[in-house]
């Protein structure tokens, strides 16, 4: 099944905030939406942007940077801004010090969405930061800021509901200027149910191994959460996202350390244990990225993009849900 069927230009523009490797560019590009512009600090983030899509207008390394950008020439010109603002003052696998965490990018992302009066905003976020250590946080610099201006709903997404191989919990924000849209959006809706789990009218997504093209050991089960290897120690190339995720990828057979730069590069460097070493396309697929998605950098500067990145699919069905608001 096709998760990402290309849909025809609908003519509304997007901006894109965060913009990382393009997960969330990717989704509302195959949705139909117009591109505006990217903004991303990182060189090589900005470089795979700019060699998937060279006609887009990607502000990256030197003029990439949100901070100082005055948003209002913008104004007027956008139907929806998305971003993902850095997670990992709120993820799980950092220290979750919230604001007190200088990579905190929120009020850059609110000022943008007050700057540019975009008539929707979507922000793509981990699950945490709508959990109790942050209720004080999220209502003071999300919904106090923008709730007088936009409508706003939090949806809690998970990726193998939309058709990704892997259990990746997120929060989508999604803000409506007017009341007609707010009324006439419906939430993305999921399709897809886990492996082995109870018929309740979804298709079973696949799991790790069938996505992976590997042969049957009588098991199956989404991929654990992937982890950017640009949070926490520099360099690393493993994708390994907790002790949990570890014994999962014992049960599936599967190595996520030294993740390789290929797929003969991997076959070529068997793990101890005989377990399938990943490669960065493998890893890419387990994100929902199509093939011809092609990332730049060395191996753990492409890993981190792909595990930064809000899964394709997901970000599919939000943009589609987005477009469903507009039309009357
Ligand atoms: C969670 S990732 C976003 C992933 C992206 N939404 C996707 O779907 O692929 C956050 C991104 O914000 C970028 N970033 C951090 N600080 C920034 C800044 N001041 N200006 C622009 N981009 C920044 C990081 O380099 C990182 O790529």
């Amino acid at each position: 099944m096709l998760l990402m069927q290309p849909q025809e230009n609908n003519g509304l523009a997007t901006l894109s905030l965060f913009s990382g490797g393009g997960g969330l560019d990717l989704g509302f590009d195959l949705a139909g939406f117009e591109h505006l512009g990217s903004w991303e600090i990182m060189d090589e983030a900005a470089a795979t942007l700019r060699a998937a899509r060279p006609e887009w207008q990607v502000h990256g390394s030197g003029d990439g940077d949100v901070r100082g950008v005055d948003w209002r020439t913008y104004r007027g010109n956008v139907a929806v801004l998305h971003g993902g603002p850095p997670c990992q003052p709120f993820s799980h696998a950092g220290r979750q010090r919230g604001s007190d965490d200088p990579r905190d990018m929120w009020p850059e992302y609110v000022r943008a969405v007050k700057q540019v009066r975009p008539d929707v905003f979507v922000a793509e976020n981990v699950a945490a930061l709508v959990s109790a250590p942050f209720s004080t946080y999220v209502d003071e610099t999300i919904m106090r800021p923008l709730s007088g201006l936009y409508t706003i709903t939090p949806v809690i997404v998970q990726a193998y509901e939309f058709g990704v191989p892997q259990l990746r919990r997120r929060v989508v924000f999604f803000g409506f200027r007017s009341a007609a849209l707010a009324k006439r959006w419906r939430p993305p809706e999921p399709r897809f149910r886990r492996p082995g789990t109870l018929d309740t009218g979804t298709a079973e997504t696949m799991g790790l191994r069938q996505a992976l093209g590997l042969p049957s050991i009588g098991f199956d089960d989404v991929s654990p959460t992937i982890r950017s290897t640009l949070t926490g120690p520099r360099h690393t190339t493993s994708v390994l996202s907790s002790v949990s995720a570890q014994r999962k990828f014992e049960q599936l057979q599967v190595w996520p350390n030294g993740v390789a730069a290929t797929r003969e590069a991997a076959s070529a460097f068997v793990a101890k244990n005989g377990h399938f070493r990943l490669s960065v396309p493998d890893v890419a697929l387990i994100q929902g990225f199509p093939e011809s998605w092609q990332f730049t950098g060395a191996v753990y500067m492409q890993l981190g993009q792909i595990g930064n990145a809000g899964a394709p699919p997901v970000a599919y069905a939000v943009a589609r849900s987005v477009a469903s608001a507009f039309s009357k």
